[in-house]
């Protein structure tokens, strides 16, 4: 059973010491661990591309074309049972790089997607490096660890809620996550016993998870959320008393009960959640259904196009090569 640490803080600050303290964990349950600080890696932003799709559709692999760091940490995810990553706060919410990351194993990564070829290019006879590659079938357990340095919990708001965005795509199970806020006043999380203990039990939490049936697997986070399935609270008011969970998009009815919100998410909306099976697939096939629509249009419209783009190329971009700093300080 193999364990990945991914810090995204600055080498040997408090996300490298709380992710090492979740690995001490898992490896006390005998896992095999592994650590990559991405701090200093190069991972650029999704350019949108399309590459990965093209490679797929083509018979190839999905993957990003971009050459940086992304593949070698591609490859460690892909290795890995379970994750544990600690992300700072920065501006209320995680890290740039993070995003990146997120962004680059998001729709070329879709377990939806990444299943209907296999089984397409399986009915076709394909075999063996034919095939996409299998690691990217295997269920994940993932612990996430927000780091910030404020007083207050106040100035993490988006930290948590945003990095429960990792994995949803190639459908990772979220089982533990921890709001490590106030790091300022900790000064070094080695001096603080209670916290370096909880990171433990996150690793322990994920070493035993692995190999549970998704089903059956248990949330061990510190609150147990108004939604069911990221365990957040953060919701959007839609019309009336619906509401609806921004990560997982499902819509649910609040009630207030004795002073306590409470929101019902009925079966099909739970079915239809985006950290489900479900939500990817709903998405897999509207995505389908729109491109149909595209081509319709296109095949009536398309003559029209390049005139009425026109005057958009008029305006051109500034031209980087002729900037000179002129900050005063
Ligand atoms: C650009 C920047 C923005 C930050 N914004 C916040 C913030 O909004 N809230 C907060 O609690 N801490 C904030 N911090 C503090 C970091 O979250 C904190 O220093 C954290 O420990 C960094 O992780 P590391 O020690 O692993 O590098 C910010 C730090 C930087 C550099």
């Amino acid at each position: 059973m193999k364990v990945l640490g991914l810090s995204f803080g600055r080498k040997g600050k408090n996300c490298d010491i709380l992710v090492k303290e979740a690995l001490f964990g898992a490896q006390a349950k005998g896992a095999e661990i592994s650590f990559i600080n991405m701090m200093n890696l190069k991972i650029g932003h999704c350019t949108g591309c399309g590459a990965c799709d093209k490679r797929r559709e083509n018979g190839g692999p999905s993957r990003c074309v971009i050459k940086d760091d992304f593949p070698f940490v591609e490859d460690a995810i892909l290795e890995a049972d379970a994750i544990v990553i600690a992300a700072p706060v920065y501006v209320l919410a995680p890290i740039g790089q993070y995003k990146n990351l997120v962004d680059r194993l998001g729709p070329s990564h879709d377990r939806s997607v990444m299943e209907k070829v296999n089984k397409e290019r399986m009915a076709a006879g394909k075999t063996g490096d034919e095939l996409l590659d299998p690691r990217l079938f295997k269920d994940r357990y993932i612990g996430l660890i927000s780091v910030g340095g404020a007083r207050t919990e106040n100035w993490t708001s988006m930290g948590l809620f945003n990095m429960r965005l990792f994995g949803f795509s190639m459908q990772m199970r979220i089982i533990d996550e921890y709001n490590a806020y106030g790091m300022g006043d900790v000064v070094n999380p080695v001096l603080d016993d209670a916290l370096c203990a909880r990171m433990n039990r996150m690793g322990e939490n994920l070493a035993g998870a692995v190999g549970t049936p998704y089903d059956e697997v248990a949330w061990y986070g510190d609150k147990p959320g108004i939604c069911p399935h990221c365990h957040g609270s953060m919701l959007e008011v839609k019309s009336g008393t619906t509401v609806e969970c921004p990560l997982c998009g499902m819509a649910g009815e609040l009630t207030i009960e004795n002073g306590e919100i409470n929101v019902s998410f009925s079966e099909y909306q739970q079915e239809h959640s985006r950290m489900r099976f479900g939500g990817v697939e709903d998405h897999r096939i509207e995505l389908a259904s729109i491109m149909e629509h595209v081509f319709e249009v296109l095949d009536k419209e398309g003559e029209r196009l390049p005139g009425l783009l026109k005057k958009y190329d008029e305006i051109k971009e500034l031209d980087r090569s002729k900037f000179v700093e002129n900050m005063k300080q």
